[in-house]
C-alpha cells in the first residue's frame, strides 16, 4: 500500500512511522509532513488545503489511502473533496466532524441518545453568555463552541473567572456554558467503519504546563498508556456506553462517523461522562497508543475506509507506553524558537539512546543539526515491560535532547500516590 498522512505534528510523525512498520506498506508519503517525519515518509510540500493537487499528486503515486491527522482539515471537509475525487480517504465527513467543530452539537447528541455528559447550555451572543456567567452556579466550564486549538475551555472557580472567560470566548462565537465535573480525566479512542466500533485503548494526558497539573493550559505535555486505574468494567462502559453508542447515534443522524473517536472522559463518581468527543486521535496520546498496537494497522485503516472494518479490539502489545513532550520557551502563550537542539541523530533519533522514539513537532535541520520552529517541539516515548520501565526509558530520551529554554514535565505518569495532583 501506498498511504499519504496529511499533517505535520508529532501525532502524524507517529502515524507515519507506525504505518511504515506496516507489512502491507510500500511507502508513506507526508503532506505537509516536516523534516522530522522524513525518516519514515517522502514529503510533500503543497498546501494540504488545495484538495485538487493533492489528489492529483495522491492519483500519480496510486496512494491507497490518506489519513488526515489534524481537526481543522476534518471540520473543514477535506475529506469529503478528496473522497470526491476517487481517492480512499480514513477521516470523518464535515458532517460527522461537527462532532468535535461544536461542542453544543456534541453535547446535544449525548443528551439526544443517552450518552453520559454534563448539563450544558450553548449560548450564541457573547454578552448574553456574560450575564449567564454572572448568574450561574460555580464552578463552572466555559467552553468556546467552535475550534479554538486547544485554547477554548475555562473551568471558571470564582465568578469573577466565569465573568472574564464569558467575555473574552464571547468575543469569538458562541460560548457552551457546561456543569463541572471533578474526578479524574482520561483519553478513550475507537476506530470506526461507520458502524462498527474497534477499541484503540486508553491514555492519559497530561494537559496542564507545569508538575502537579498547575500553570497554563497546552495541547498536552505527555501522556502514558495503559491507565491503570480504570478497571475492564469500566472500560467495557466506556466502550459500549459512550464509544459504539456514539457511533450509533452519528449513524442514527445520517452522518455516519468514519476515522477515529477520541472521546475526553471525565471519570467521575457516578461513572464516565464525556468532556469533549474529537474526530481524530490525540496529540500526544497518538505517540504512546500507536507503539503499543500490534498487527497491519494500514489494512485494518483501509478496511474503516471502505466502510468494511470488522468489530472488535484492537490487539494491543503488553506493558506500558510513556511520552514527555519537549516544549520551547515561552509555550503556550509566546513560544521562543530557533534555538538550536542537542541530542538528535542525522535522522532526528535520539542519539546514544537506544529503544526510545522521538517523534517530532517542530523542528527543522540546521547546520547539520536541528532547531526548533514552534512551541511543542518533540515527544519523546519510551516502552516497557511496566509503566515505571517506560517512565524511565522516556526520561532518558528527554534528558538527551536538550534546547535552550526547554519546558517539560518531571511527573508525566508519576502515580496520585508519588505525588500526583488533579487538576
Ligand atoms: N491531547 C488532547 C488533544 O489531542 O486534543
Amino acid at each position: 500500500m501506498r498511504v499519504v498522512v496529511i499533517g505535520s505534528g508529532a501525532r502524524e510523525h507517529a502515524i507515519a512511522w507506525r504505518l511504515r512498520r506496516c507489512a502491507s506498506v510500500e511507502r508513506v508519503y507526508s503532506c505537509p509532513g516536516s523534516a522530522g517525519m522524513e525518516d519514515v515518509a517522502e514529503r510533500w510540500t503543497l498546501d494540504p488545503d488545495d484538495a485538487d493537487t493533492l489528489a492529483e499528486k495522491a492519483r500519480s503515486v496510486a496512494a491507497d489511502l490518506v489519513v488526515i491527522g489534524p481537526e481543522a482539515p476534518l471540520v473543514n471537509g477535506l475529506a469529503d473533496r478528496l473522497r470526491r475525487q476517487g481517492l480512499t480517504v480514513l477521516g470523518p465527513s464535515a458532517q460527522a466532524a461537527r462532532i468535535e467543530g461544536s461542542k453544543a452539537w456534541a453535547m446535544e447528541l449525548c443528551h439526544q441518545y443517552g450518552i453520559p455528559a454534563p448539563r450544558a447550555l450553548r449560548v450564541p451572543d457573547g454578552k448574553e453568555a456574560v450575564r449567564i456567567a454572572a448568574g450561574c452556579d460555580l464552578p463552572v466550564v466555559l467552553k468556546a463552541d467552535g475550534l479554538a486549538s486547544g485554547k477554548g475551555v475555562v473551568v471558571a472557580r470564582t465568578r469573577a473567572e466565569a465573568v472574564e472567560a464569558a467575555e473574552i470566548l464571547g468575543r469569538r462565537g458562541p460560548v457552551v456554558l457546561e456543569e463541572c465535573l471533578e474526578g479524574r480525566e482520561v483519553s478513550a479512542f475507537a476506530l470506526s467503519d461507520g458502524t462498527r466500533v474497534q477499541f484503540y485503548g486508553l491514555a492519559r494526558d497530561h494537559k496542564r504546563l507545569f508538575r502537579g497539573d498547575q500553570g497554563p493550559m497546552t495541547g498536552g505535555m505527555g501522556a502514558f498508556t495503559p491507565v491503570p486505574d480504570v478497571s475492564p468494567e469500566l472500560v467495557r462502559t466506556i466502550r459500549q456506553d459512550i464509544l459504539e453508542a456514539a457511533v450509533t447515534a452519528m449513524a442514527d443522524r445520517g452522518c455516519p462517523f468514519t476515522g477515529f473517536l477520541f472521546a475526553g472522559l471525565m471519570l467521575t463518581a457516578d461513572g464516565p461522562q464525556v468532556l469533549e468527543f474529537n474526530c481524530r486521535l490525540g496529540d500526544p496520546e497518538a505517540q504512546v497508543l500507536l507503539p503499543q498496537i500490534d498487527g497491519d494497522i494500514a489494512l485494518q485503516w483501509w478496511a474503516a475506509a471502505q466502510g468494511e472494518r470488522e468489530a472488535g479490539d484492537v490487539s494491543q502489545r503488553s506493558g506500558a507506553a510513556v511520552g514527555v513532550v519537549l516544549a520551547s520557551a515561552g509555550y503556550p502563550a509566546a513560544p521562543r524558537t530557533g534555538e538550536r537542539i542537542e541530542g538528535l541523530d542525522a535522522a532526528g533519533r535520539v542519539a546514544h539512546v537506544p529503544d526510545v522514539l522521538a517523534f517530532h513537532a517542530a523542528t527543522d535541520r540546521r547546520d547539520a543539526g536541528w532547531c526548533t520552529t514552534g512551541g511543542r517541539v518533540l515527544t519523546v516515548v519510551g516502552c516497557g515491560a511496566t509503566q515505571e520501565a517506560a517512565r524511565r526509558a522516556a526520561y532518558r530520551a528527554a534528558d538527551a535532547v536538550q534546547f535552550a529554554g526547554v519546558q517539560r514535565r518531571d511527573d508525566i505518569a508519576v502515580s496520585r500516590s508519588e505525588g500526583e495532583v488533579d487538576a
